[in-house]
């Protein structure tokens, strides 16, 4: 298992060298050279690195039927409200990255997750009764030209059936739409949730583990987390161990 986040974007060309990373010496060395198609050297970029994609992960029935009408990047305020919403409040960070590693502006991500009671805004919510009104639920933010993107909410908190998470959809031009999650690293829950599990890739699964750290600076507690996003990977494709083989098990509870 990898040991942390940064390894899980450790690079990988594996896909054609498969015999090139095997311990080498000068004649295996030929003979793995030689027995490449010709093409291959003349495939722009394919010697190049690729980062590690982010997982596709279910979009789960909670996504808002309705948008609200404050859809900002601050979820911890309604409007004009000058009541804050419950919970650790977090600034949450990250880029939007293609898998060269470039960033990607103009993207339009979107958050949505429970509040501090467990409620989501979708009207199917459980605990509904509970629910935060003055935790927006659901954010919307465009990258400029670094990719960055930032939203002030709260830290994920479980609910019935789920570890702590946030669900995230990400959209761009010329770029696959990604719907994904990001978890609480090391919450005791992470190892029994189904969705989370359902990433049989080591390096993938640590790649959606987001550790919420206390704001230095902070006089009220808040926390810092960051997410980088890997665009590239499609909902079909495989996501066995050695990416491309064995098919996904039922799809557990969202
Ligand atoms: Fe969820």
């Amino acid at each position: 298992m990898p040991s942390s986040h940064n390894k899980a974007r450790e690079t990988r060309v594996n896909r054609y060298m498969p015999m090139i990373t095997q311990p080498v010496d000068r004649r295996r060395f030929i003979t793995a050279a030689f027995s490449l198609p010709a093409a291959l050297y003349f495939t722009p970029g394919l010697f190049a690195e690729e980062l590690l994609k982010t997982p596709a992960q279910t979009e789960g029935p909670f996504y808002p039927g309705k948008l609200p009408l404050d859809s900002d990047n601050d979820l911890v305020i309604v409007g004009n409200s000058v009541t804050p919403a419950v919970g650790s409040i977090t600034h949450l960070s990250g880029r939007i990255l293609d898998p060269s590693g470039n960033p990607v502006r103009s993207a339009t991500v979107e958050i949505w997750q429970v509040d501090n009671n467990g409620a989501y805004l979708h009207s199917n919510t459980g605990n509904r009764d509970k629910r935060d009104a003055n935790f927006q639920g659901y954010g919307r933010f465009e990258t400029s030209s670094t990719g960055e993107y930032r939203f002030r909410t709260i830290k994920p908190v479980k609910y019935p059936g789920r570890t702590p998470h946030i669900h995230f959809k990400i959209k761009a031009a010329g770029q696959p739409s990604l719907t994904t999650q990001c978890y609480v690293k090391g919450d005791p829950g992470n190892d029994r949730d189904g969705v989370l599990r359902g990433i049989r890739d080591d390096y993938q699964r640590e790649s959606v583990m987001v550790a919420f750290q206390p704001l230095p600076q902070s006089k009220i507690g808040e926390l810092a987390a960051r997410f980088d996003i890997v665009l590239g990977e499609t909902p079909s494709e495989d996501r066995g161990p050695g990416r491309g083989i064995g098919k996904r098990g039922p799809r557990p509870r969202a």
